[in-house]
């Protein structure tokens, strides 16, 4: 046992030796002789380990993201591709996954060929923080929380409001999911990407009234005032992808219900436009 650690030990060290002298080195130096041994592969390095979704699990998380044959399933860190495969296989999803480790795609493209999916589904050799995810109408994750974190900021400006996001395991930081649930003792958290409506907003009404409406926003919480108005409280305010939903109520006036659709600048809704006039509400 000592005889092989130290074995071990010594040819990890010389390799490093020897990587560190760089290339011109070796170059200038006999190489080690010559065997018929393949090189050592390098081994990705991951920032989550591979640990499989079980079926029952991946199915609950297709069935709390409503998947459909119209949507485009991405996973970062796709493994053997399970999740993809069963969303294309079940319900006719498209989808692409990436994985750093060339092992599971080879896996994941193998599991779909033999599922009669792989018009549907393609996998990628990509370190899944350079991977786009703009095209996903639907995220699935098995991470770790911090990089669900990190991916937060990400998920909220390239994917499209109304876009969804499933995450086993872990959930996003600080936003809390629209929905949870727990299989075999695992939780998953579902969310919908909200439309970004943080700002200053004048809104016109049909009849003619205007008035400026500050909107602050945490994820899909949304809370406001009207500005340079006293006595008028927003509320139920509700942000849902990119349908928006308020009213405003004074203590003598019938209370005033607005929906409407956020699309970048502007809400259209039913008796009303909105046209955001600053990204920052004063606070
Ligand atoms: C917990 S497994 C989840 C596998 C699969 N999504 C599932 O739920 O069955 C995490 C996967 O992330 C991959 N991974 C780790 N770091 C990565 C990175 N930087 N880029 C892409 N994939 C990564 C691992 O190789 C592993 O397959």
């Amino acid at each position: 046992m000592s005889t092989l650690k130290t074995i071990g030990i010594s040819t990890a060290i010389s390799r490093r030796a020897l990587l560190s002298l760089g290339g011109a080195v070796l170059l200038s130096t006999p190489g080690p002789a010559q065997t018929n041994d393949k090189p050592a592969e390098k081994e990705p390095n991951l920032d989550a380990p591979y640990v499989p979704t079980p079926q029952d699990v991946v199915d609950r998380m297709l069935e709390l993201a409503k998947i459909t044959g119209d949507d485009f399933v991405m996973d970062l860190g796709c493994g053997d591709g399970r999740i993809l495969v069963t969303a294309a296989q079940k319900f006719g999803a498209r989808g692409f996954g990436v994985d750093i480790d060339p092992k599971r795609i080879v896996e994941a493209k193998a599991n779909a060929a033999a599922a009669g999916v792989s018009d549907k589904v393609d996998f990628g050799i990509e370190d899944l923080f350079h991977t786009p995810i703009g095209k996903a109408s639907v995220l699935a994750l098995y991470l770790f929380p911090h990089i669900n974190e990190l991916l937060a900021p990400r998920m909220l400006k390239e994917m499209k409001p109304g876009s969804r996001i499933v995450s086993h395991g872990f959930g996003i930081g600080k936003w809390r999911p629209d929905k949870e649930d727990m299989v075999a003792m695992r939780h998953i958290y579902f969310y919908v990407v909200p439309a970004n409506v943080e700002g200053s907003w004048r809104i016109k009404e049909d009849g003619g009234l205007i008035y400026t409406l500050a909107l602050i926003q945490s994820f899909q919480r949304i809370t406001g005032y009207l500005e340079g108005v006293d006595g008028v409280r927003l509320r139920n305010a509700r942000l849902a992808g990119a349908e928006i939903a308020f009213a405003l109520e004074t203590p003598n006036a019938p209370r005033k219900d607005f929906s409407g659709i956020v699309d970048g600048e502007t809400i259209s809704g039913k008796g009303f436009t909105a046209t955001r006039v600053s990204k920052f509400a004063p606070r």
